[in-house]
């Protein structure tokens, strides 16, 4: 089978996204693809509660998969399968996407491809988009392994060596708080709205980011993990010392200076894994990945190495449904279907062990 079409659907967290996507070869081809964000309704609560971005998921994603069906003049004889994001994630978000690609298998006929969420992630950086046309991928030979990751998002921070495309190894992660879960954090502290990373990293430029000397934690760790509490509690300390007025005159240095802390910490972590792995390329994704002072670090700290980086196109860093049908499409091509029967969310999933069973089936 040369040509695989998937409708693939993602709300893993706040975001409810639809694609279809369609593998040709080497190349893979966005046809239509919709991100339905849910962040004004959790910026007024600082956060995503759950059950509230449920509710939105099951409210949008009905029209959601019809208006890209029709965007991709697909009808759903069309499609090879459903892929569809069964984990990690918040549960009652997940449950939403998983019954809903469950439903349609049913009734369509067709085999269903779960998704592990931070393989989406790591594709999104490993595949090359067509410099003049955003809809074309390419899909890169193995000459392009072992390639090493680095996934930063609201969620997770990871590094992890990759072996194949579905095939991952964890050589570092976070002890307690993802990158993206400290930047929405540390901007509440400074009274910035949801989410905080964008927030913080437009304040970060109006500031000194040698202001405050915050920690670079864990860098005598002596291993590839990660910890950012540590970092956000000296934050909330300084501030509290800080008069409302004081906290205004100083939020931009604030920002810098602690954007300065997480970047440098996951740049050093990131070319330490680059130095014991001996890597073909750095991928870089997920949401914090949209950061240009951690894009342009790295980069520079890698080149100076002569490793290349590759960063996820800007508009696939945030969650999205085309990452999720290009892990569709080479996961069917490689055999992992299932059926509805035999899916289901999971809320904590190891990237490692999904791989594996999924080779098993
Ligand atoms: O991958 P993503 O959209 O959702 C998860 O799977 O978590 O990542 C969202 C996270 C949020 O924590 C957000 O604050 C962070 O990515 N983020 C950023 C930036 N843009 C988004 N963090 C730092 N700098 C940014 N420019
Ligand atoms: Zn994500």
């Amino acid at each position: 089978m040369d040509e695989i079409t998937v409708l693939a659907i993602e709300t893993s967290c706040d975001e409810t996204a639809v694609a279809v996507v369609q593998k040709n070869g080497p190349t893979i081809t966005v046809l239509a693809d919709i991100v339905a964000s849910q962040v004004d309704i959790h910026a007024a609560t600082g956060g995503v509660v759950p059950e509230v971005a449920a509710r939105e998921h099951l409210q949008v994603i009905g029209p959601l998969i019809k208006q890209v069906m029709t965007a991709a003049d697909a009808k759903p004889a069309a499609l090879d399968a459903i892929a569809v994001t069964v984990g990690p994630g918040l549960m009652p978000a997940l449950s939403v996407g998983v019954n809903a690609a469950r439903i349609l298998a049913y009734v369509w006929k067709k085999p269903l491809v779960p998704v592990h969420h931070l393989a989406g992630h790591v594709v999104s950086a490993l595949l090359r988009r067509d410099p003049n046309n955003i809809q074309l991928y390419q899909v890169p030979d193995q000459t392009t392994f072992p390639a090493l990751a680095l996934i930063v998002s609201g969620g997770h921070t990871l590094l992890l060596k990759v072996t194949d495309f579905l095939t991952y190894e964890i050589l570092g992660t976070t002890r307690d708080d993802a990158a993206g879960e400290a930047f929405d954090k540390v901007a509440r502290l400074l009274h910035l709205p949801y989410p905080g990373g964008p927030a913080i990293s437009k304040l970060a430029q109006e500031g000194d980011a040698s202001a405050y000397a915050f920690t670079r934690p864990m860098l005598r760790s002596g291993d590839l993990d990660f910890s950012f509490s540590g970092l956000k509690t000296e934050v909330l300390y300084t501030v509290r010392d800080l008069s409302e007025q004081a906290l205004q005159a100083e939020a931009a240095n604030l920002a810098a200076s602690f954007q300065q802390a997480v970047v440098e910490s996951l740049v050093i972590k990131t070319v330490r894994a680059a130095e014991q792995l001996v890597p073909k390329v750095v991928l870089l994704a997920g949401g914090v990945a949209a950061n240009e002072l951690l894009r342009t670090s790295l980069a520079a700290s890698l080149a100076a190495k002569n490793i290349p980086l590759q960063v996820a196109p800007l508009e696939l860093c945030g969650d999205n449904a085309i990452m999720i049908g290009q892990v569709g499409v080479l996961a069917f091509a490689g055999g992992r279907a299932t059926t509805w029967q035999h899916i289901d969310a999971a809320a904590r999933l190891d990237i490692v062990t999904m791989a594996n069973h999924q080779r098993r089936r």
